[in-house]
């Protein structure tokens, strides 16, 4: 019978064997998967494991310090490398969500190579992969002409980084994840978090991402998640997140008309994220939230909620 600790045991074990006295590089994203996937490496090879956590501007309201703040309390050996500029360069301009997603790829992909050549003799990626990874970017997708999403973390390895590639959790779905991460005696408050897509808020802003849409977009989530968060709500949900609309409404506050941006909140209940379904949340909560949003941030005058589940819908936007 699969345990989360005979897991952890044969796992380090067979890692411990593999990997010997080589070096490796992972990048940490903040989630689950690549937490439990650091913490099972540095287990097995300690000091030898080089972490590097990117700052793609992408990512929610404060997460860039408090995580990188967490993983140093976890005596990972993580760096913090800001790209953030690098990565709203590329996408200037950018509307389709392919293209979107992957020049957000590309730049993650040369932000990380430039910062491995600054580990000598690293040999190995490690990579937080999951079961649905897997399958949701290959078979069920009926392979590259019909790709739903490229989803930039599996396989995008160029050739010239010359790595081996590690990644302990390939076989496991994410409910295993977070038992093995508990048996690892990580934090609840990672093991909890809800899933986030690598782009990030990049493929939550529809159309252009700018630094200005990120930042509101980054209030409107914050205000979402909090308020999840103090209705009780959070863990109940399977993931939760804010999408900004590129279409102007009208509104009015106070005697003045507005004309600004429309948001679409989304939760969903799921095991797995292949399928999902649109949360129930209470009225009154959903109504708190709107209001909240629609007073506190600025460049909002309307929300919405989506209720719908996937198939056919999917869980983000683009
Ligand atoms: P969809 O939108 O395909 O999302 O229903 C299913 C789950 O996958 C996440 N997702 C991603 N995760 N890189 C990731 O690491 C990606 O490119 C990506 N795209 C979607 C999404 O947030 C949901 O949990």
């Amino acid at each position: 019978d699969w345990t989360p600790d005979a897991f952890v045991e044969s796992t380090v074990d067979a890692l411990k064997e593999q990997l010997g006295d080589d070096r490796v590089i992972l990048g940490l994203s903040g989630g689950v998967d690549s937490s439990v996937a650091a913490t099972l490496l540095h287990h097995a090879i300690g000091s030898n494991l080089h972490c590097i956590f990117v700052n793609n501007g992408l990512l929610r309201k404060n997460e860039y310090t408090e995580v990188l703040e967490s993983y140093k309390g976890m005596g990972l050996n993580v760096k913090g490398v800001d790209a953030s500029e690098k990565f709203y360069s590329a996408l200037k301009g950018l509307t389709d969500p392919e293209e979107k997603r992957k020049a957000i790829g590309k730049v993650f992909v040369d932000v990380f190579d430039e910062e491995s050549k600054l580990v000598e003799n690293a040999k190995w990626l490690g990579q937080g992969t999951i079961y649905p990874d897997v399958i949701e970017s290959v078979s069920v997708t009926g392979g590259p002409s019909q790709t739903i999403k490229s989803h930039h973390n599996v396989g995008g390895l160029p050739d010239y980084m010359k790595l081996k590639v590690v990644e302990p959790l390939k076989s496991l779905f994410k409910d295993e994840v977070r038992r093995v991460g508990k048996s690892l005696g990580i934090s609840p408050a990672i093991l909890g978090r809800h899933p986030f897509p690598g782009p990030g808020l990049g493929i939550r802003i529809l159309g252009e991402v700018t630094p200005e849409t990120v930042a509101i977009l980054q209030e409107v989530d914050a205000v979402f998640i909090g308020e999840l968060k103090a209705a009780g709500l959070y863990d109940e949900v399977w993931q939760a997140g804010a999408i900004f609309l590129p279409v102007n409404t009208v509104g009015v506050m106070g005697d003045e008309r507005t004309y600004e941006n429309a948001v679409a909140l989304r939760a969903v209940t799921s095991t797995d994220g292949m399928t999902a379904d649109w949360c129930h949340l209470p009225y009154e909560v959903l109504g708190k939230i709107s209001n909240k949003i629609i007073n506190q941030v600025k460049g909002i005058n309307r929300v919405t909620y989506d209720i719908s589940s996937k198939p056919p819908a999917t869980i983000e936007w683009e």
